[in-house]
């Protein structure tokens, strides 16, 4: 199992998972502005977005890796490399989404845990990680990860709880 920046060798899956997204009504889940339409632009977008480069004003710097496990994609995870006043209260400074069809094997769990390192490598100190109040999985990956409780908040009609995870150096 591992965490590779977007690639053409496991594209195939990664549509088959956008297809599976779609079907739950997620948008964002490739974590550029707007959906993908080919797999070469979206390599060249999600490595001109770590970079800070060709990318809307609202749109902070952000690292995009897959998580492959069986030569397959299972999900994606979005390493943003500073704060903006929108992610400080929902979002934070890692997204990440495992696949409908590859739920609750571990693997959400994983997904953060190989992310930290990565966040450490682009030189993050602490991480702030949010989730719905009720999304029970996911406060469950950031707690097993290290994440500490900071506050809950109502944003857009919805209890949002905020964490932070220490990195170290
Ligand atoms: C949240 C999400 C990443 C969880 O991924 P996953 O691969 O199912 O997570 P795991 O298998 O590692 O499960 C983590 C824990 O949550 C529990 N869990 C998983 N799905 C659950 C569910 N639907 N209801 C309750 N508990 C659940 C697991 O049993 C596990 O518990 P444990 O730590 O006690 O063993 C996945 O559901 C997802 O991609 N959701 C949509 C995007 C999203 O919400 N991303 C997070 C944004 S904050």
């Amino acid at each position: 199992m591992q965490l590779l920046k977007p690639t053409k060798k496991y594209a195939e899956s990664w549509w088959e998972a956008i297809r599976e997204f779609e079907t739950e009504n997620r948008k964002g889940f490739w974590n550029i502005p707007d959906k993908p339409t080919d797999i070469d632009e979206y390599i060249q977008r999600t490595a001109d977005h770590a970079q800070g480069k060709n990318m809307p004003d609202w749109f902070v710097p952000a690292t995009t890796y897959w998580l492959i496990d069986n030569e397959k994609f299972v999900g994606n995870v979005n390493i943003r490399h500073k704060l903006n006043d929108k992610l400080k209260k929902e979002g934070g400074n890692i997204g990440y989404a495992i696949r409908p069809t590859e739920r609750q094997k571990g693997y959400g769990s994983k997904i953060l845990e190989l992310a930290i390192p990565k966040a450490k490598e682009i030189g993050l100190q602490k991480v702030l990680i949010t989730c719905d109040d009720e999304n029970i999985a996911s406060a469950k990956i950031i707690e097993k990860n290290g994440g500490k409780l900071h506050d809950k908040n109502i944003v857009d009609g919805k209890l949002v709880r905020r964490y932070w995870l220490n990195l170290g150096r």
